[in-house]
């Protein structure tokens, strides 16, 4: 039996004024964006003296010549054009995670077209310093710790931190037991008050989707708390590739998204963003995915019922 947390954890972070265990008739919009890798200022020689050299090095030469604002730019605008109520992104807005580099994210966040939920990834987290310098600067989209959650028209939007720093070369991930614990409690409370549970992780909960060098150590642990508890979906950076998968073990979709600012000629990778609209259906809930380019066309559509009946999803290419 899991221990329910204490009221505030949930109340006090909801987006609506509504309690936790209303349900919503109507639809909500979400984009699903990530991995945007914001141009990032002139970086001071001195928070260049660690792991962030070597990633300096990698921007100089190559990814500041693939990771386009102007590619970020048209895709935000795409998402302004198309009515969503809130934009969730999953990390990696930084590319070294300078304290100068929040900032420059905190502004971007501030003039997305909705209100936006964010974690972080990786490159947020790549050297230890003090929250306030870090994740702190993004607390007004996020919260002061994770997992969180905010409610919206009975859909629970759960946040998890994923990025720890790691050994040069190495892009791991860690939830932590505490955080799995939190989470596990999270859900089970979630999905007992009836609310859809959009579950936000940067590094994906399974392996195959990344080398392992940017694996998610425990994939296994946060896997296994999705079987026990559930979730309806569950959405991912990292990998940079536009995929749709399961959690092992479960029909609870996994779905990735393609970095928001990268040029690339393979189409799985090219800069997209995934409009997601989930409404009530059946007891349950419907979930629309189209994954848009930049320039607004749609590159894939699937839909899901979650949960039918109680019985398995059920997707359609
Ligand atoms: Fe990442």
């Amino acid at each position: 039996m899991t221990p329910d947390l204490p009221e505030e954890s949930i109340s006090s972070r909801e987006m609506s004024p509504s309690p936790i265990s209303s349900v919503s008739s109507s639809a909500l919009t979400l984009a699903h964006i990530s991995d945007p890798h914001l141009p990032p200022p002139p970086v001071h020689w001195r928070e260049a003296l660690n792991k962030r050299a070597l990633s300096l090095l990698s921007w100089k030469k190559h990814r500041q010549y693939v990771h386009l604002a102007q590619t970020c730019a048209a895709l935000v605008k795409d998402i302004g054009r198309s009515n969503v109520d809130t934009v969730l992104v999953s990390g990696d807005l930084t590319n070294f995670g300078t304290p100068d580099e929040f900032d420059a994210a905190a502004r971007w966040l501030e003039g997305l077209p909705a209100q936006a939920l964010v974690i972080p990834g990786n490159h947020d987290c790549m050297v230890r310093q003090s929250v306030s310098k870090g994740i702190a600067k993004w607390e007004r989209w996020s919260a002061q710790d994770y997992p969180y959650v905010r409610i919206q028209n009975g859909i629970a939007i759960v946040g998890i931190n994923s990025g720890i720093p790691t050994p040069p070369f190495m892009a791991c991930g860690r939830v932590g037991r505490r955080q799995r614990e939190k989470l596990e409690a999270l859900l089970e409370r979630l999905g007992r008050e009836g609310l859809c549970r959009v579950v936000m992780i940067h590094h994906p909960p399974k392996r195959g989707l990344v080398p392992w060098r940017k694996s998610l150590l425990d994939h296994r642990e946060v896997a296994a708390v999705f079987r026990r508890v559930g979730a309806e979906i569950v959405l991912h950076g990292h990998s940079h590739d536009a995929t749709l998968t399961h959690i092992d073990g479960t029909d609870i979709p996994l779905l990735g998204v393609a970095s928001a600012s990268l040029t690339d000629e393979r189409p799985h990778r090219q800069a997209c963003w995934n409009r997601l609209c989930i409404r009530p259906y059946k007891g349950g809930w419907s979930i629309d995915l189209a994954r848009h380019r930049p320039d607004g066309s749609v590159s894939e559509r699937a839909s899901w019922t979650r949960p039918e009946g109680h019985q398995a999803g059920r997707t359609q290419a």
